[in-house]
C-alpha cells in the first residue's frame, strides 16, 4: 500500500470473503473511542461492542443488567473513534426476547448508533428473530456454544458441547444460523474438535473464544487481553499487558509525589508575567523554584 493512504473501511462482505482464506480472523471488544482507537490502530478486522460491558466495565457479575440504551451508548462513543475495523453491536438479554417490533427497533437502535451489524446468542431458536433483523437489511453475527445471557439456564459459565449429543446440537445450530443469512458465528466455550467440526460445515466465518484454534478467527476481551480486568481469568485468556497493575503503580507513584511536594513542578505550573507577580507583590514562583 503507498505511504499515507488509509486502508477502506472493512464491510461485512469483505469480512464473509476471507473464510478459509488462511488468514485468521482479528476481533477484539471495544467499549469507548479510546478502547476503540486503540484496537483499530493496532489492526483489528473487527470490534464487537460487547455487552461484557457490564462486567468488565459496569462491575456487574453477570451480562444481564444492560439494556439496549446502555448498548447504544457504547456503540456511539466506539463509533466516534471512526475505525476502520467493522463495528459490531451486541443485542443485551432481553431486547429481542419481547417481540418481532421490539427486535427490529432494538437493532436499529444499535444501527442509527454507529454499528454496522448486530450479534445475538442462541441456536435454532433464534431464527425467527434473525430474519426479522435481516428483513430489515441489518447483519448479523450469530453466537452459540456459550451464551453467557442463558448463565442461568446454563447453571454458569460452563464449557458446552461436551457429549456426542450436545456437540450434533451446536453444529446443527450453527448450519442453521448460517443457512438462514447470519454473516459469521462467534463459538464460545466449546472443546476444539466440535469448533472443527463447525467450522467445516458452515460458509461464513467462525469466530473463537476458548474454542481452540480451529475456528477461521478468534476474539478476545479488551480488558482480559490486556490484564485490566482481573477477577476471573478464564483459560482461554491470553494476557498481553498487566495494565491494572501498572495503573495502581502509576497512581501510587502520583500520590507519593503529592505527598513529597514533588507534584506540581515549575514546568507542570502556570506562570503570571513577572510584571504582573511585581506589581502585585508577589514572588514568581517559576523563579522561586527554578
Ligand atoms: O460480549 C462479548 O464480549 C462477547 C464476546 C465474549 C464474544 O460476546
Amino acid at each position: 500500500m503507498a505511504e499515507g493512504c488509509v486502508p477502506a473501511a472493512l464491510r461485512v462482505p469483505d469480512v464473509v470473503a476471507r473464510k478459509g482464506d488462511g488468514v485468521p480472523l482479528v476481533m477484539v471488544t471495544a467499549y469507548d473511542a479510546p478502547s476503540a482507537r486503540a484496537v483499530d490502530a493496532a489492526g483489528v478486522d473487527m470490534i464487537l461492542v460487547g455487552d461484557t460491558v457490564a462486567m468488565v466495565v459496569l462491575g456487574y457479575d453477570d451480562t444481564l443488567h444492560v439494556t439496549i440504551d446502555d448498548m447504544a451508548h457504547h456503540t456511539a462513543a466506539v463509533a466516534r473513534a471512526r475505525p476502520r475495523a467493522l463495528v459490531i453491536g451486541d443485542m443485551p438479554w432481553m431486547s429481542y426476547h419481547v417481540s418481532r417490533e421490539e427486535t427490529v427497533r432494538n437493532a436499529a437502535a444499535l444501527v442509527r448508533a454507529g454499528a454496522s451489524a448486530v450479534k445475538l446468542e442462541g441456536g435454532r431458536k433464534r431464527l425467527d428473530t434473525i430474519h426479522a433483523i435481516l428483513d430489515t437489511e441489518i447483519p448479523v453475527m450469530g453466537h452459540i456454544g456459550l451464551t453467557p445471557q442463558s448463565i442461568h439456564a446454563f447453571g454458569g459459565f460452563r464449557v458446552q458441547g461436551k457429549t456426542l449429543d450436545a456437540a450434533r446440537e451446536i453444529v446443527d445450530d450453527a448450519a442453521a444460523l448460517a443457512e438462514a443469512g447470519c454473516f459469521a458465528i462467534v463459538l464460545e466455550c466449546v472443546p476444539d474438535a466440535v469448533a472443527r467440526m463447525v467450522t467445516d460445515a458452515v460458509q461464513v466465518p467462525t469466530i473463537g473464544i476458548g474454542a481452540g484454534r480451529h475456528c477461521d478467527g478468534q476474539v478476545l476481551v479488551f480488558h482480559d487481553l490486556l490484564g485490566i480486568e482481573q477477577r476471573v481469568t478464564p483459560k482461554f485468556v491470553r494476557r498481553y499487558a498487566s495494565l491494572q497493575a501498572d495503573a495502581v503503580d502509576a497512581v501510587r507513584r502520583f500520590a507519593d509525589d503529592v505527598r513529597a511536594g514533588r507534584f506540581p513542578s515549575s514546568a507542570e505550573t502556570y506562570h503570571a508575567a513577572d510584571a504582573v507577580t511585581d506589581a502585585l507583590g508577589l514572588h514568581n514562583t517559576a523563579r522561586v523554584l527554578a
